[in-house]
């Protein structure tokens, strides 16, 4: 029962009739009445040049109630951390909003791995493979057995228009494949509308009960090292390997302002990967709900982004900012050495067309390394 707090009873007018009752109503109606019509006018006119941005809108629940009960860790062999790092890596490991950002060598995953064993943990990997994508689907899935998760419970949700085509990889203790059926579209576009819908839809209804955590992935790349729980939290982006230390206004954000996905110059903090990306069920929920949402406005208006559902993705992610970051580490491909061919072909549009063919992406190789290399 929710009862009416009593100072707005207090505050409601008492029904008495007088003879200013009538002067009152105009005095009190006829402004009201003057500004819903202007509100009107407003959304019918201005609103027509001034989006109202749902990706940018105030986030409700959220956060949601951690249900993963309390452990303790027990003695283990460790480095003590240092305070005062004597670091010669010069890499930001925290956002300005305290999310910590992933690298290797800044956590020690045998304190992590124990922590959320006791807490018993699921990941569900979320992937799609249709069409020719199919065929990435072994690599993937094999590579995971080894790297993803060791240890862990995990259920590989694959979304595919061919089950028969799907390999025979079979889980190891404690993990589970799950195999839905899902359409193939000629259209890229649609593609991209379709995954963030059905990941919404399930989140909701069937993973929601499941597991614990999501994990969304791109089936065109393999895992090249371990990656663990380290990189689970109530929400986690991966920082775009082409993209990481550039300033706000070269990042490849959406630049029209009628579209969903805009982000002004003047605005960003990184540029996500739409590759890579998950958090608490609840929160993965939000964000692919929101995102289809708006892309289907998008698609309504006729206007057509830069980046797919990537760029919907870093407005979300502008607004609603993470809990962790992943570092480029996470999206590596040896290739990315030579970034600025990758830059060139990314301007010219020929991104999309490689990445097809690309599978060779390396998960986690240090940064380090590259600056020592070259
Ligand atoms: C954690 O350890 C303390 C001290 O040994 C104990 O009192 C507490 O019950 C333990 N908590 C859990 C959740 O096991
Ligand atoms: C972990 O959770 C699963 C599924 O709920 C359950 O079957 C299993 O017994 C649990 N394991 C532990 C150690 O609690």
């Amino acid at each position: 029962m929710v009862e009416t707090p009593k100072a707005v009873i207090q505050l409601l007018p008492k029904s008495e009739k007088s003879k200013y009752h009538s002067l009152l109503s105009v005095i009190f109606f006829f402004p009201l009445t003057l500004s819903l019509a202007f509100s009107v006018y407003a959304f019918l006119v201005l609103g027509r040049q001034k989006p109202k941005y749902i990706l940018a809108e105030d986030s409700v629940t959220v956060r949601e109630v951690d249900h993963l009960k309390i452990v303790n860790v027990s003695r283990m062999w460790y480095y003590q951390s240092k305070l005062l790092a004597t670091s010669s890596e010069n890499i930001a490991i925290q956002t300005p909003w305290l999310a910590p950002i992933v690298w290797d060598g800044t956590f020690q995953i045998k304190i992590l791995n124990q922590q959320f064993r006791l807490q018993n943990v699921s990941i569900g990997l979320v992937v799609f493979a249709t069409g020719e994508y199919v065929a990435f689907l072994k690599a993937f899935l094999q590579t995971a057995e080894t790297y993803f998760m060791e240890g862990h419970r995990v259920k590989y949700y694959i979304f595919t228009d061919q089950p028969a085509s799907v390999p025979l990889v079979k889980p190891s203790k404690g993990r589970q494949m799950v195999i839905l059926e899902a359409q193939a579209s000629a259209h890229p576009l649609n593609t991209y509308i379709y995954r963030m819908e059905v990941i919404s839809l399930f989140s909701q209804e069937r993973f929601a009960k499941e597991v614990d955590y999501l994990v969304c992935a791109h089936v065109n790349m393999v895992f090249c090292n371990s990656v663990g729980v380290e990189i689970l939290s109530s929400l986690f982006g991966t920082l775009h390997p082409l993209f990481f230390e550039f300033p706000r206004q070269m990042l490849a954000y959406e630049r029209q302002p009628q579209s969903q996905a805009y982000i002004s110059e003047d605005e960003g903090d990184f540029y996500y990967s739409g590759a890579f990306f998950g958090g608490k069920v609840l929160e993965v929920y939000r964000l692919t709900k929101l995102c289809y949402q708006a892309m289907m406005l998008d698609q309504a208006a006729h206007i057509q982004v830069m980046r797919h559902d990537e760029s919907y993705l870093n407005k979300y992610l502008l607004h609603n900012k993470p809990t962790k970051v992943l570092s480029p580490e996470y999206m590596w491909n040896k290739e990315f050495l030579n970034r600025q061919r990758f830059l060139e072909e990314f301007i010219n549009g020929e991104m999309f067309a490689n990445v097809l063919y690309v599978i060779a992406y390396e998960v986690k190789v240090m940064l380090k390394s590259q600056g020592q290399e070259s």
